[in-house]
């Protein structure tokens, strides 16, 4: 990870639930934008910076979120898997299809869509790979805890990791702490938890069972607005 030193840091920007503001070789990109979930500092989408690209991970509303007002507000494309992108072109969405495993440029960003254990109704869940010249970023998505993880560290050396802990829907802590140890990121940021109260895993339990296991990986837990900069 390096900042490229004129002044515009990279970042990863949690706006609580699975929604992240990625900032990487001066592109925004948005992750599974449900900007307005009961933890969001956002109230209103003209809240956010001009977002270049956003990444749908599945088709559930806690991750779909407002896409549809925020691609057609910045006139953004929306990479997701073929069948939801098809779906969003019917909505007048400019949406590139793409599927698990397959690498694609978006915005001279590599964008590579990974498995995801998890349900969805219009095409596979998925989480992504946003790889570019500062880091590599993979957001798991909503999943539970599979062993190609650790293939998928292997292959894409990733800098931060930003994995579901709240459990019921997902990984909870101790299978996030595995999935770390799999992934070996440099940074691992939690989400996916504290929305409702059945998503309860917490930080400090992950940070217990990253112990436990001997995880070197630096854990950063942000709170909702907060971003961590590389
Ligand atoms: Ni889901
Ligand atoms: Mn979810």
């Amino acid at each position: 990870m390096s900042s490229d030193g004129d002044g515009s840091m990279g970042y990863v920007k949690w706006y609580g639930h699975a929604a992240f503001e990625i900032k990487v070789d001066d592109k925004v990109v948005l992750i599974d934008p449900w900007i307005k979930n009961p933890k969001s500092p956002l109230k209103y989408i003209n809240e956010l910076p001009k977002i270049d690209l956003i990444i749908v991970t599945h088709d559930h509303n806690d991750h779909l979120g407002e896409t549809v007002e925020i691609a057609k507000k910045f006139n953004s494309s929306v990479v997701t898997t073929f069948e939801l992108a098809n779906e969003m072109r019917g909505q007048g969405i400019d949406s590139i299809g793409a599927n698990i495993g397959g690498p694609i440029k978006a915005k001279d960003l590599t964008i590579i869509l990974t498995p995801a254990v998890h349900s969805s109704t219009a095409g596979s869940p998925t989480g992504v790979i946003i790889r570019g010249s500062e880091a590599s970023i993979y957001h798991a998505g909503d999943t539970g805890v599979f062993a190609t993880m650790e293939l998928i560290g292997k292959m894409y050396s990733i800098d931060i990791a930003l994995l579901p802990i709240g459990g019921h829907f997902t990984m909870g802590p101790y299978e996030a702490a595995w999935a770390t140890k799999m992934i070996n990121p440099k940074v691992v940021i939690p989400m996916h938890y504290g929305t409702f109260p059945v998503i309860s895993g917490s930080p400090e339990e992950f940070e217990k069972y990253l112990k436990t296991l001997g995880v070197s990986t630096r854990l950063v837990v942000l709170k909702p607005g907060e971003k961590y900069e590389f």
